[in-house]
């Protein structure tokens, strides 16, 4: 019934738009004119990365610093923890594992890192149901100076293949000059593109040349994913004269040590080219590493998550805080991250209050249309002390408001169920369970069977898909419903320094629902 109605509005939109196109293009009027939902993954180059990827990768904890052993331990640990089956599912090796190239000029895994070579990871990191992901450079060298694949893309690819590889990170150090035009750039990250798909191995490709020549404007036909920054650092919103730049469009020296909060602002323009198979890339995962507070990370997270942003996670797994384990497993915001709309979030308004010691103190209301019909919140204090945010319907359903409509928005016109999503986060005792051993990850999945305030922690998107599971309102995607807000009403909440609340709005469908004739 509720899904009728929802398409039912969907149409209206439509109608009300006039267009093909709408502001929402999950939708489009197919040749009977009638309204369909567009098949997820129809943008995608190569098949693949419907949603974005999920996984791990050593860079921002380990650097240089490689092995067999590391990824093996990370990956058990990964199994352990419920990581894998929450979606994490690449390990990702990153920079310095090779050394050199042989006479025939394919690449040599260093044998003391890696003494078993490479394929044997791979077909470890298979058996416990994980991917494999390598790294490389489309330039002389990789950033650490080992043998870029500039030229070599071939061999370098059907290696990796012959490997089993799955997924390619790949750089933009020592390019050699051949960067400065989009046109530059994109020859460049093509000729890989090529070669990946010669080999035959789908293998997800992923982009990291930081956003220069602005790959959201051409890197969806080649690849699965783009970095749009440069590099993170584990830092909250504190300036760095390395990462110079504060928008992403015109970013000519995108730079290193950039924050969450920069990186996060720099989304906000260019958000409408997240798309199902290619995804705006934030860059690995901090949380864990130590330079944020805890209700930071969760910032961090959630709008990683929010965004469509591939979430590799960043730090040593093994020895993950039961704190960061939490936030890194909560079922109801990786929903978001692996909602079928595959797309980003749209920041509504940003005001500046109070600043904290980096001279900043903004607040900010952002929101994201998904793909059940749902509306993802969420309200950002990154100021220097508790303010009460409001976020009314009239901002949150900007977009059909102001389509040159002449009657309002149907959505306004209905009740919507707030959602708290981070309101089930894992206590600290259950997430030490599953660190020490004693609770595994089926265990916390059926801790509860309450109907009237449901706990569940712990979701297994290995035994039912995020898309299944919303489809099916498995309770673990939806938090804890916390209030109503009623027809053209307010939203409004207290929330600390450096903190966000996240919420997924429902409709009731308790509304006078206008059909197609009656527009
Ligand atoms: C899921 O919840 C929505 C909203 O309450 C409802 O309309 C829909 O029928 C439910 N779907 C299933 C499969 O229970
Ligand atoms: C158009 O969409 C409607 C509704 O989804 C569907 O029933 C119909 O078969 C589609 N027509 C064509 C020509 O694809
Ligand atoms: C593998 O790398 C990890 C992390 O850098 C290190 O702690 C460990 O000692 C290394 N093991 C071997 C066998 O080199
Ligand atoms: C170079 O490495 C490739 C791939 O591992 C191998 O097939 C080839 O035999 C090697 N060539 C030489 C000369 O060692
Ligand atoms: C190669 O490209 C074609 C055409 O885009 C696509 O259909 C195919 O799935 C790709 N294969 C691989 C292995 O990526
Ligand atoms: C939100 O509304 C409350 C009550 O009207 C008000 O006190 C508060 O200043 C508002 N918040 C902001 C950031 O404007
Ligand atoms: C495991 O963690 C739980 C929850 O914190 C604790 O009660 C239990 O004593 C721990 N067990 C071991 C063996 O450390
Ligand atoms: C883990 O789950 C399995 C089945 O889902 C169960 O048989 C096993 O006893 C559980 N182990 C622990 C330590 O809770
Ligand atoms: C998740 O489901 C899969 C497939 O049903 C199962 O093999 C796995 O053990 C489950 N994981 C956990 C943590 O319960
Ligand atoms: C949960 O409650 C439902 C409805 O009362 C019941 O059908 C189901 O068997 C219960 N599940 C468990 C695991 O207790």
């Amino acid at each position: 019934m509720m899904g009728s109605a929802l398409f039912t509005l969907a149409t209206a939109l439509i109608g009300l738009l006039g267009a093909a196109e709408a502001y929402n293009r999950r939708y489009i009027t197919n040749s009977s004119g009638e309204v369909e939902v567009v098949i997820p993954g129809a943008t995608s180059y190569n098949g693949l990365n419907l949603v974005p990827q999920m996984g791990w990768d050593n860079w921002n904890a380990f650097g240089c610093d490689v092995n067999e052993s590391l990824l093996l331990n990370t990956a058990q640990a990964m199994v352990n923890f419920g990581l894998r089956d929450l979606g994490y599912k690449y390990v990702v090796l990153d920079d310095c594992w090779s050394s050199g190239r042989n006479e025939s000029g394919y690449l040599i895994a260093n044998p003391v890192k890696f003494p078993n070579g490479m394929k044997h990871v791979a077909t470890a990191l298979h058996n416990m149901g994980l991917k494999f992901g390598m790294y490389s450079s489309a330039g002389k060298w990789t950033c650490g100076r080992f043998p870029g694949s500039l030229g070599y893309e071939q061999k370098d690819a059907d290696l990796w293949a012959s490997w089993e590889v799955d997924y390619l990170k790949y750089d933009n150090c020592f390019n050699q000059g051949q960067s400065g035009t989009p046109k530059l750039s994109f020859d460049r990250y093509n000729v890989m593109s090529e070669a990946l798909n010669k080999t035959g191995r789908p293998m997800v490709y992923s982009l990291c040349n930081w956003g220069n020549d602005d790959p959201y404007d051409w890197a969806y036909t080649i690849s699965n994913s783009g970095r749009m920054s440069g590099d993170i650092y584990d830092q909250f919103n504190r300036p760095d004269a390395r990462c110079p730049c504060t928008e992403s469009i015109g970013c000519a020296w995108p730079g290193f040590h950039c924050s969450v909060m920069n990186i996060l602002n720099k989304m906000a323009a260019i958000t409408s080219r997240t798309m199902s198979g290619y995804f705006n890339d934030m860059d690995m995962l901090e949380v864990g590493n130590g330079g944020q507070t805890d209700s930071e990370y969760v910032v961090h997270f959630s709008f990683w998550a929010l965004m469509s942003s591939p979430l590799l996670i960043g730090t040593h797994v093994p020895t993950l805080s039961p704190a960061n384990l939490a936030i890194l497993s909560n079922p109801a915001i990786i929903a978001l991250n692996q909602d079928p709309s595959a797309t980003g979030a749209v920041r509504k308004w940003q005001y500046f209050m109070d600043p904290d010691e980096n001279g900043q103190g903004e607040i900010a209301l952002w929101t994201r249309d998904l793909h059940n019909g749902d509306v993802a919140i969420a309200l950002l204090n990154a100021a220097n002390s508790a303010h009460t945010l409001n976020a009314t319907m009239d901002q949150i359903f900007l977009d059909p408001r102001t389509a040159g409509a002449y009657k309002e928005p149907v959505q306004l016109r209905q009740s919507w169920h707030v959602y708290d999503l981070w309101a089930n986060r894992m206590t600290e005792a259950e997430a030490s369970a599953i660190i020490n051993g004693t609770m595994n990850g089926t265990a916390a999945i059926t801790n509860t069977n309450s109907t009237i305030n449901p706990r569940v922690t712990r979701y297994n998107a290995t035994s039912l898909s995020y898309e299944e599971g919303l489809k099916n309102n498995a309770t673990a995607l939806f938090g804890v419903r916390v209030g109503t807000i009623e027809p053209a009403g307010t939203w409004s909440v207290e929330i600390p320094r450096h903190s966000v609340k996240m919420y997924r709005l429902r409709s009731t469908g308790v509304e006078t629902v206008r059909t197609r004739d009656e527009l």
